[in-house]
C-alpha cells in the first residue's frame, strides 16, 4: 500500500562527515493516495527517530506537502543540495535534537541514489 525509508547519507561539514538521514523513498500506491497514508508514514517515521544520533533529516519534495511536518528550506540551516538538478525550493530539512550550529555543508547522497540516478523530482 505504501512505504517510507530514511536513507543513511552524509553531510560534508567543515570538520568531518556527519551521518544524516534522507527521507526517501516515500510512496503510496496510486489507488490508495489522498487518504492520509503518506502523512501517517512520515509522522510515524519521524516519531521513531527519537534517540537516534543523526542530527538532520533532508529531502527533496513539494514544500506545500512537507511543511506540515515541520520541514523548511534546507538552505536556512546552511545546507547545500547534493545536486543542482534539485530545485532549490524542493530541498528541505528538519533539525533533530542532536543538531549543532556547525553542522553545515553539502549533503552527500548514499550510493544507490547515484547508481540509480534518483536525483531530482520525478
Ligand atoms: C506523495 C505521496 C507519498 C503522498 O501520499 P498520500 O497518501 O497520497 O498523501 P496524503 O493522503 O497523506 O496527503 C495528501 C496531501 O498531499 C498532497 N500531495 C500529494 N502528492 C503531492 C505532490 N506530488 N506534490 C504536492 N502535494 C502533494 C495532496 O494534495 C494532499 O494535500 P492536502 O492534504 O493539503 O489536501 C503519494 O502521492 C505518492 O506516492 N506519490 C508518488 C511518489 C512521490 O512523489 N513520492 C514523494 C517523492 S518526494
Amino acid at each position: 500500500m505504501g512505504h517510507v525509508l530514511f536513507t543513511r547519507s552524509w553531510l560534508d561539514a567543515p570538520t568531518r562527515l556527519v551521518e544524516i538521514l534522507v527521507l526517501s523513498p516515500l510512496s503510496v500506491a496510486p489507488e490508495h493516495q489522498g487518504r492520509g497514508i503518506g502523512e501517517r508514514l512520515v509522522r510515524e517515521g519521524l516519531a521513531r527517530l527519537g534517540g537516534r544520533p543523526e542530527p538532520l533529516v533532508v529531502l527533496e519534495g513539494s514544500p506545500a506537502y512537507y511543511r506540515r511536518f515541520g520541514f523548511g528550506p534546507a538552505g536556512a540551516l546552511g545546507l547545500r543540495r547534493p545536486s543542482t538538478r534539485i530545485p532549490a525550493d524542493a530541498f528541505q530539512a528538519i533539525a533533530l535534537p542532536t543538531h549543532e550550529p556547525w553542522m553545515t555543508g553539502t549533503v552527500v547522497y548514499a550510493e544507490p541514489f547515484w547508481a540509480l540516478d534518483c536525483v531530482g523530482l520525478r
